[in-house]
């Protein structure tokens, strides 16, 4: 267990003072994948797993930060321009830059990184670590930047320096997550309202493929420029759109033969999954468990085959799921290809689903997936 404690007293012996210290949680997404950049709905919520950041300012004429789960040192007095070869920095780097951008340039500092989110599990511990950052660098500094400006800086820093060209979700979700509670995010317009997560007695479960393959993020991006390529095809048929969040499904059906097949299928998913997220909302507020868990698997369904972004490791997580009694939903969740399934199981059959999936998954790919009975968290914040 990370302590505020124990990365502050790491933090002393390796730079001789007292620092400030912050986190920021990865996140769980109910429901709304892929939706983000899509200008749609998103229903994310922290988890209780947490980016840690020990930092303080230094006399010194360069900065260091420290990852401890790394064990590795990145010393410098100057913005490197590009993205250097200590993947784990460029997230940190990319927040100054964002930061210098609007107008504000950091003083040296020393910093010491210690996270306990699971890497490549889709819980976003790289926007936890852009979030915690840029949290501590508004706090520490004194920057007075809202947080609404703290995730849109996470968020530059991971399109325009590490290159993923992803959405908002993961970072505002870092920034503004509430404890027992997840957040309804309007993508076009930033507005957004917390939505309890009253559960009764169910569990979210997530089930950790441990694996994340190679063209996640080559892929990611591909998508992101299909969805474009629909949104100007039909602006060139005639409607004024700006993104998908635009186009409702009677439009897309009437252009259905004017599409490209492969672009049709990503719109669709997309149009479909925005609809979900609402009426899925609607559903666990009435606490209609089945209604709310046949939108997980829809949303599952499209994800697989029509915006193409499962595996197979995660279909058959989703598979055994589906064939589970106690299981109301399951789907893959974040941006795919590996990663971890979220599935609405009741409670007194957890035990249960697990060992089964972990069976059936061990005697298809020898080894057990993880699994993770997720609780939620607040969002970044000094501690
Ligand atoms: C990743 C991205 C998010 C979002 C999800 C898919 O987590 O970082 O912006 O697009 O994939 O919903």
């Amino acid at each position: 267990m990370i302590s505020k404690a124990w990365i502050s007293a790491f933090y002393e012996k390796e730079f001789g003072k007292k620092p400030s210290c912050f986190r920021a949680p990865g996140r769980i997404n109910l429901i709304g994948e892929h939706t983000d950049y899509n200008q749609g709905f998103v229903m994310p919520a922290g988890i209780d797993f947490y980016c840690y950041v020990a930092i303080s300012d230094t006399q010194a004429h360069s900065s260091s930060i420290i990852a401890c789960d790394y064990q590795e040192k990145f010393s410098f007095n100057s913005l490197p321009e590009k993205p250097t070869s200590t993947h784990w920095v460029n997230y940190i780097l990319g927040v100054i830059k964002a930061m210098n951008k609007r107008g504000k340039v950091l003083p040296f500092f020393n910093a010491i990184i210690q996270s306990d989110i699971p890497v490549g599990a889709g819980l976003s511990s790289s926007a936890a670590l852009e979030s915690v950052f840029a949290k501590a660098f508004n706090t520490f500094f004194n920057l007075g930047f809202s947080s609404m400006e703290l995730a849109l800086i996470a968020r530059e820093a991971e399109n325009d320096f590490v290159g993923l060209q992803c959405g908002i979700m993961d970072m505002f979700a870092s920034i503004h997550a509430k404890e027992n509670h997840a957040i309804r995010l309007d993508c076009r317009s930033l507005e957004y309202e917390y939505f309890p997560l009253e559960l009764a007695d169910n569990k979210i479960v997530l089930f950790d493929t441990c694996i994340k393959h190679e063209l996640a993020s080559s892929e990611y991006n591909q998508r992101r420029k299909e969805c474009e390529a629909a949104v100007s095809r039909l602006n060139q048929l005639g409607h004024r759109v700006e993104s998908l969040r635009g186009v409702d499904v009677s439009m897309l059906h009437a252009e259905k033969s004017q599409l490209d097949t492969l672009l049709y299928k990503r719109a669709k998913y997309v149009i479909e999954e925005n609809a979900r997220v609402d009426k899925f909302s609607k559903a666990i507020s009435t606490s209609d468990w089945a209604t709310a868990g046949s939108y997980l698997y829809g949303s599952h369904d499209g994800l697989k085959n029509d915006y193409e972004v499962s595996c197979k490791e995660l279909d058959l997580l989703v598979d055994v799921a589906r064939e589970s009694e106690g299981v109301w939903g399951a789907r893959m969740m974040g941006g795919g290809f590996g990663g971890c399934t979220i599935n609405l199981v009741k409670e007194d059959k957890v035990e249960e689903v697990i060992e089964h999936v972990k069976t059936s998954y061990s005697d298809t790919f020898g080894v057990a997936p993880k699994y993770y009975i997720a609780t939620t968290g607040n969002g970044a914040c000094e501690i």
